[in-house]
């Protein structure tokens, strides 16, 4: 199964994704990575794993219809079987989830539908709750709205800030997006039904 790769940063999910590759514990090629930003370090990372890369900044004032056609024509161009945000920190537009319908899955760090946005692991501890996590879900046109894959519990301790909280999380993230990716290259997941479910 062929998969590009969203980013925008780090890129440690895109690291586990290689690491379960390399172990034989993830049936996936990775044809290449698309950021939006120049300087993630996901982007060297791919690159220095021989990965194609491809940017597509957007920039105050830069068109975002645009920029969402860009996006699509980039991803498009790698004919992908599935797309990974890893670590994406943009709402997709209807370019790329049209011509990717029910295609385009997203880890979160938070056990959705709580804790949606981009401050998961803030809001968590906002929350007062003493369980949080990561959730893979398929995308949608919402912001972390689709229809959950699967989920992976991590406890709140009382000393917890948010980085040492998403830090815990990461570490399940990093277990639980290359196996959610197996499985659909497997065929245990089917992602089909599940969209039409929805
Ligand atoms: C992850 O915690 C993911 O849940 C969120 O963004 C973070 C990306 O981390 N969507 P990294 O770039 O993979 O290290």
């Amino acid at each position: 199964m062929n998969v590009a790769v969203l980013v925008s940063g780090r890129g440690s999910n895109l690291r586990a994704i290689c690491a379960a590759i390399d172990a034989g514990e993830c049936d996936a090629t990775i044809v290449g990575v698309v950021s939006d930003r120049k300087r993630a370090a996901a982007l060297e990372f791919a690159a220095a794993r021989g990965i194609p890369t491809r940017t597509v900044t957007l920039r105050k004032g830069d068109d975002r219809d645009s920029w969402n056609e860009s996006l699509a024509d980039e991803v498009a161009a790698l004919e992908p079987d599935l797309i990974v945000l890893a670590g994406f920190m943009r709402v997709l537009g209807p370019p790329l989830l049209q011509r990717f319908p029910g295609r385009i899955i997203n880890v979160h760090p938070a056990l959705l539908p709580s804790f949606p946005g981009h401050n998961g692991p803030q809001d968590a501890l906002d929350g007062g709750v003493r369980i949080s996590g990561c959730t893979v879900h398929i995308v949608d046109a919402g912001v972390d709205t689709g229809p959950i894959l699967a989920q992976a519990a991590v406890p709140v301790l009382t000393e917890d800030t948010a980085d040492t909280l998403h830090a815990r999380i990461q570490v399940q993230e990093h277990r639980l997006l290359p196996r959610v990716i197996h499985q659909i290259a497997t065929g245990a997941i089917a992602l089909d039904p599940l969209t039409r479910a929805h």
